[in-house]
């Protein structure tokens, strides 16, 4: 473990097993749909990258990129979109794939602008999912690990930029934080 973390709170096995689990279950459930799985970049990328290849059925894939965190650790509530997907949405079963639901205002906000674009459905695939934060009224479809309202970093999550090669899912050390 580096000197900077504080715990591990997933380790890569705890993961991988995770991901291998939703991946069958994504693989049942949309059997004979049109999947198209959207991540959002970047926290997702490496959630995506393993999860893509836990799943058995033809999939499509897209990403988008939006951002709503300064470089703190607390939601802005602002949205802006930094890259938009590519493929029009028409006839499409999406599953938005996230590494982490918060307070729901990033997902809130993404799903209502998808919505507009025709999908056939879209439901809300997240790595990590902190309940006791939740300021709108959203859930996961599929979820990986509900945490505690702790402030994580690894497996894609970032502090400042930091910490997204992580291969496991750690807290840092207060003493990092400078905001
Ligand atoms: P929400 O809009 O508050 O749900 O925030 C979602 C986004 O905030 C995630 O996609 C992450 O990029 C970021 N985020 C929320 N909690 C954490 C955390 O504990 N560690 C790192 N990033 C986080
Ligand atoms: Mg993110």
């Amino acid at each position: 473990m580096r000197d900077d973390m504080a715990k591990i709170m997933l380790t890569e096995e705890q993961l991988h097993d995770k991901v291998c689990e939703l991946g069958a279950q994504i693989s049942r459930d949309y059997e004979g749909k049109n999947l198209l799985l959207v991540s959002v970049l970047k926290g997702s990328v490496l959630f995506m990258a393993d999860l893509m290849r836990a799943i058995s059925i033809p999939a499509s894939v897209d990403f988008m990129s939006v951002s709503s965190y300064g470089s703190g650790t607390k939601t802005s509530g602002v949205v802006k979109i930094i890259k938009d997907l590519d493929i029009p949405l028409e006839g499409y079963d999406l599953l938005i794939v996230e590494d982490i639901l918060d307070s729901g205002k990033t997902l809130e906000y993404i799903i209502e602008m998808l919505e507009a674009r025709n999908p056939r459905s879209i439901k809300i695939c997240t790595l990590l999912d902190k309940p006791d934060r939740r300021q709108v009224d959203i859930s996961p479809d599929y979820s990986g690990f509900v945490i505690p309202d702790e402030f994580v970093v690894g497996y894609g999550l970032d502090y400042a930029e930091k910490y997204r090669n992580l291969p496991y899912i750690g807290v840092l050390k207060p003493e990092v934080y400078t905001d």
